[in-house]
């Protein structure tokens, strides 16, 4: 499948009043054409940074930005920011994790979905209206006329939300960010807007990154994952292959630390420590001081993301007969889809321990 966006060797400092942060290292990131992909880590890890790069909405003066971000071929780092103004929202929209900052109070919010066909596809004021309470509808917002005229104040968080979605998705873009869109949500009303996400992703095959904490939400939405910690991405991989074999001890110690149901009065699995300050740059593992695997070489030399030593298959041969018939690559070495990256010095250490 191909790449809608492919980010590679970003990197992102933050002058801050205590120091520079260097919130994002090194990462390479791609997303394809059609999917949802999960980006999850602890607080802090630079999820939201990495994504505010892609829209650029960083300030210039105190962030710089390097590496690049190509969006349909386009290095988006390299656009003026005339040209930036017509991608966002008509071909990269954003979702963020509070509706009601995201939405002017002073307006209805009919006319702020309407402002999208206005100002992105010149339509008459009457035809956006008209596009406008179509939308509504369709996000579940109804009766959508008397909705319409209703201010930010009269609509509940998941309402909100759903308008947040309906801005989101007016222009038909091809990529979302959604930046922890549920998390200001209790979880029914979560669970319905992750329906929502979902459904209208498949009506409108657009592709989705959402930006969790939660693998509970990963299992539920995503096709594809990545793990991300100390500004860098540790793993990346198909869904099912992270669940089922993540090599990372970071990824499969966030897998282990899910909720599991049926085990009561068992104390919940958690990662012992915290992540660094993201003020200076080391030199090896980000994760080493927590990690039950380290090794010398983990202090001393930053992993990569590669395939795995353990799950490598010869590339021109599965480049030549593709799938097997059993969903695995013919000459796969494991379950893990070629396209799985973790950057781990002893990536098969967690296997053992498994063992
Ligand atoms: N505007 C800013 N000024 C100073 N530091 C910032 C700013 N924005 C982000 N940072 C720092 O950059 C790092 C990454 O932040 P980021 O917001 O990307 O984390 P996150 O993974 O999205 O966390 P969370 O899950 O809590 O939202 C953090 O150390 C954060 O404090
Ligand atoms: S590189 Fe070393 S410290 Fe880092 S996750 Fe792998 S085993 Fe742990
Ligand atoms: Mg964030």
């Amino acid at each position: 499948m191909s790449q809608l966006l492919e980010i590679k060797n970003l990197s992102v400092d933050i002058m801050s009043t205590r120091g520079l942060i260097h919130a994002v290292r090194q990462v390479n990131l791609d997303i394809e054409q059609g999917i949802i992909h999960g980006i999850v880590g602890e607080s802090g890890c630079g999820k939201s940074v990495t994504a505010k790069s892609v829209m650029r909405l960083h300030h210039p003066r105190t962030v710089r930005i390097r590496g690049e971000i190509k969006f349909n071929g386009v290095d988006l780092l390299s656009l003026s920011e005339r040209e930036m103004q017509r991608i966002r929202g008509r071909e990269i929209s954003m979702i963020f994790q509070d509706p009601m900052s995201a939405l002017n109070p002073l307006f209805c919010v009919g006319d702020q979905i309407a402002e999208v066909f206005m100002h992105h596809f010149k339509d008459s004021r009457a035809a956006a209206k008209k596009k406008a309470l179509e939308l509504l509808e369709q996000v579940g917002i109804h009766p959508a006329q008397t909705r319409y005229q209703q201010y930010p104040f009269e609509f509940s968080g998941g309402m909100l939300q759903r308008v947040v979605i309906a801005i989101a998705v007016a222009a038909k873009p091809k990529l979302i960010i959604a930046d922890e869109p549920t998390t200001a949500l209790d979880v029914t009303i979560q669970a319905q807007v992750l329906e929502l996400l979902k459904q209208l992703q498949k009506e409108l095959n657009v592709s989705i990154m959402i930006i969790t904490h939660n693998f509970g939400i990963v299992a539920e939405l995503c096709d594809h994952v990545s793990v991300m910690y100390a500004g860098t991405v540790l793993e990346t991989g198909r869904k099912r292959d992270m669940f089922r074999h993540a090599v990372n001890p970071y990824s499969r110690a966030l897998i282990e630390s899910i909720p599991k149901t049926g085990h009561a009065g068992q104390r919940l699995t958690t990662i012992p420590g915290t992540p660094p300050e993201l003020f200076d740059l080391v030199d090896g593992c980000p994760f080493a001081p927590r990690c039950d695997f380290a090794s010398d070489i983990c202090w001393r030399e930053k992993p990569l993301l590669a395939p795995c030593a353990g799950m490598q298959a010869p590339q021109g041969r599965l480049e030549a007969e593709g799938e097997s018939p059993s969903g695995l690559p013919e000459g796969a070495h494991s379950a893990v889809e070629i396209g799985h990256l973790a950057a781990c010095h002893n990536c098969c250490c967690g296997k053992e321990a498994q063992g």
